[in-house]
């Protein structure tokens, strides 16, 4: 079985452990703040992907949201990215409109990603080189559009922030209209799907994106850090995702006017 498969079928196991886990208890804890929250659900589902990934493949290493690999900076071999529970507010509160996530990278280039939508059931995923797919359905190239007709995914908490206010607020005005899923990996794969024209943050984590953009590039989106650089999966990064055209007039319409905020914004991420 190739890596590819493996993962296809652990991701979904995971899933099924996840629907039986939260119908005993959902225990809740908190982080950094009283809004950043962790249950027992993403701990036991990044232990499981761990052993399991561990007992098939030793030499593997795996970066995971609650705690795994996080000093690993090294390229070599096949990396796993995994985020447990992507939108954990929403498990919390909603019990829906969460994702496991996982990139896989060979050598540091992506390999293969995958994001399960737990409660529809629909697993997002590509291989590199081989196109995307929505469950066996294989997913179309995006298509071009322009901000006055798109629909972008943005947190509106970022708008209450002044500077970067000042940056996001004029995208949001000029757009169609603007959405927030809760879920980055949701919403990465929202761009894939083209149900999303665009979807930008200043603040994300490898875990986050990894297997999103994957997936995205295999449809021909575009995804970078707001100066236009390549994300890296070893930390925090901002981050826009559209398709080509869009992002091309985000970049050159917007965020370039806004450099000094992207430069600071750039200097806090990874304190
Ligand atoms: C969060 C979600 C959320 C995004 C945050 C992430 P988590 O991940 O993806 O949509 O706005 O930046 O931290 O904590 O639920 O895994
Ligand atoms: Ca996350
Ligand atoms: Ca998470």
């Amino acid at each position: 079985m190739s890596v590819y498969e493996f993962a296809k079928g652990l991701i979904i196991e995971a899933g099924n452990n996840v629907k039986k886990i939260m119908k005993e208890d959902i225990n809740i804890e908190t982080k950094s703040n009283p809004n950043d929250l962790v249950t027992n659900v993403d701990k036991a589902t990044e232990a499981y992907i761990v052993e399991n990934v561990n007992k098939t493949y030793p030499n593997h290493s795996i970066i995971g949201e609650e705690g795994h690999g996080h000093d690993i900076t090294n390229v070599e071999g096949i990396t796993w990215v995994v985020d447990p529970i992507d939108g954990t507010l929403n498990f919390v509160h909603q019990q829906e409109n969460f994702a496991i996530s996982i990139g896989i990278f060979q050598d540091g280039q992506p390999y293969a990603g995958f994001v399960y939508d737990v409660m529809n059931d629909v697993l997002y995923h590509a291989k590199r080189g081989e196109g995307a797919f929505e469950n066996e359905q294989p997913l179309p190239q995006i298509e071009a559009t322009q901000l006055h007709r798109s629909i972008i995914g943005i947190n509106p908490n970022w708008l209450t922030k002044p500077k970067l206010g000042e940056m996001f607020k004029p995208i949001v005005e000029s757009a169609r209209s603007s959405r927030a899923y809760g879920s980055a990996a949701l919403e990465i794969v929202a761009v894939a799907t083209g149900k999303l024209a665009a979807y930008m943050t200043p603040r994300l984590q490898p875990w986050d994106f990894a297997g999103g953009v994957i997936i995205l590039n295999e449809v021909n989106g575009k995804a970078s850090n707001l100066k236009g650089g390549d994300l890296s999966i070893y930390q925090a990064n901002s981050v826009v995702i559209a398709n080509p055209s869009l992002h091309e007039e985000l970049m050159q319409q917007h965020f370039s006017k806004h450099q000094s905020t992207i430069n600071l914004l750039h200097e806090r991420l990874n304190n």
